[in-house]
């Protein structure tokens, strides 16, 4: 009896309008003559089908997946669904060597016996699914999940926002022009809370929830693309970039609005020190001075290399470019906070480019102008207005004057000192030697210290009688 149906020839007809498909079909299904099928037509159209039911007879038509000129669901609702009951297949021919059946299952050609063999001891029953029921089910069960999951995305974003607010991400908020680059930063670690909880939850809902059960041996549903949903993950990404341009732009016009009362502040990076310079008052400084609630406007430059001006507290950050005029850049900083801060470079610039700091202090109106009285007072004593220079103009950052090695000789202890040159000569430590040091510092290189580093343009920065005075405190730290 078994034996009889497995006998029994099996009619098919192909529906596709790809002349490939019928005869990759055909090719695919002559290699197996134990199957016992005939292909006894091949039809374009639902038309074309139903015409040549009567005279081929099929017994199971197979439907080209990949052809949209087919309308599934009629070839269903007219042969498996209609009077005729035929068994109607959905196939795609991905290679001479495989098929995949409509639920996506790959298909060895070994397969394809077994799965023949399938096909006869199906009832009427059509391979396709029964579908209007099975749908509502799902839909009920999907949506359940989308709740579940939207519900853990409110709460996990709700969570690592009140957790954001615990952990102190950015320092002291102590210029004006911090306030809208700390809000926008407040508003951008919301978004990335919500978009961290949306990517996480969802996958590792999905991990766990539709994890493969044990004995569990399906092949996954086909899932084939959602257009509304993929509009919706496109614009909503490109319209919050927008959003987020526009705000941006606004920050960045309030932190560079000027004051037209704003203090003028020259500052000059150079290989490593920082250096101010009060025009209004003829002050230079090595520590930056700034009264609170006034604007200061920054104008930065550079004797050297690139630098890049940076106070944590106040935000904002801009370089200071070497090549004259044409290249200052200004940075409007208003200090909120009376306080000490710590200017760095935030532009790698060398060896000591770690250590390019410079100390910042914010005081009242009142002290900034007893400052500035002391400051424009020039003492009498020539050793203590070349410490003055010395400070000012940054000498002290590379030479110390304890006898610790800096990046240049020590100044303790060198004047009158016997040093060895480079070449192998030795020179006395007097007058004309540190005059031609620091004017001409590429001259005479003491042995060990590399050629090249101490900036040569002090000439042009440095009157006559100053550099006597810092000759004359070099001096003074070598008398006993
Ligand atoms: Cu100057 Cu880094």
């Amino acid at each position: 009896m078994i034996k009889s149906t497995h006998r029994k020839v099996r009619r098919v007809l192909i529906a596709s309008s790809h002349g490939l498909f019928g005869q990759g079909l055909r090719s695919l299904l002559q290699d197996r003559k134990q199957a016992n099928v005939e292909i006894v037509g091949v039809v374009s159209s639902l038309q074309e089908a139903t015409q040549a039911l009567d005279k081929l007879d099929p017994d199971l038509i197979i439907v080209d997946y990949d052809d949209e000129t087919l309308n599934r669901d009629e070839f269903l609702a007219r042969f498996v669904e209609g009077e005729k009951k035929l068994r109607l297949v959905l196939l795609s021919l991905q290679s001479p060597k495989d098929a995949l059946v409509y639920d996506r299952r790959s298909l060895a050609a070994a397969q394809i016996d077994e799965w023949l063999e399938e096909w006869t001891h199906l009832e009427e029953k059509s391979i396709i699914p029964t579908k209007q029921e099975n749908q509502a089910g799902n839909r009920r069960k999907d949506m359940k999940h989308l709740i579940i999951a939207g519900i853990l995305v409110v709460v996990v974003t709700a969570l690592l926002i009140l957790g954001l607010g615990h952990v102190r991400l950015l320092p002291t908020q102590a210029s004006a022009q911090a306030r809208p680059i700390d809000n926008l930063f407040g508003l951008e670690f919301r978004v990335i809370a919500f978009l961290f909880a949306l990517i996480v939850v969802f996958m590792l809902y999905s991990v766990i929830v539709f994890r493969r059960k044990p004995g569990d041996t399906n092949d996954a549903a086909h899932i084939e693309g959602n257009t509304k949903l993929e509009v919706v993950w496109t614009v909503a990404p490109l319209a919050t970039v927008l959003i987020f341009a526009y705000l941006g732009g606004q920050s960045l016009a309030e932190t560079v609005r000027p004051d037209p009362q704003a203090l003028e502040i020259k500052v000059i990076g150079q290989q490593w020190a920082w250096r101010f310079e009060y025009p209004k008052y003829g002050i230079v400084s090595d520590t930056l001075m700034m009264p609170v609630n006034k604007q200061a406007v920054l104008k930065l430059s550079s004797n050297d290399v690139i630098h890049s001006f940076w106070v944590p507290e106040f935000r904002v950050k801009q370089d200071a470019l070497p090549g004259g005029d044409k290249f200052v850049r200004d940075l409007r900083i208003t200090p909120t906070i009376e306080g000490e801060y710590k200017a760095r470079c935030a532009e790698l610039c060398g060896r000591q480019h770690a250590t390019m700091l410079a100390p910042v202090k914010v005081i009242s109106q009142q002290s900034f102008e007893d400052w500035v009285a002391s400051e424009t007072q020039v003492s009498a004593d020539p050793v203590v207005r070349g410490q003055q220079y010395a400070q000012q103009y940054g000498c002290l950052a590379c030479h110390s004057i304890d006898g610790s090695a800096l990046v240049g000789p020590s100044w303790k202890g060198v004047y009158g000192s016997q040093e060895t040159l480079a070449d192998g000569s030795i020179v006395t430590v007097d007058d004309d030697y540190i005059h031609e040091s620091i004017v001409n510092p590429g001259a005479k290189i003491v042995q060990g210290f590399p050629p090249g580093v101490m900036p040569t343009n002090f000439a042009d920065q440095l009157s006559e009688e100053q550099i006597q005075d810092i000759i004359a405190f070099i001096k003074s730290l070598s008398s006993p």
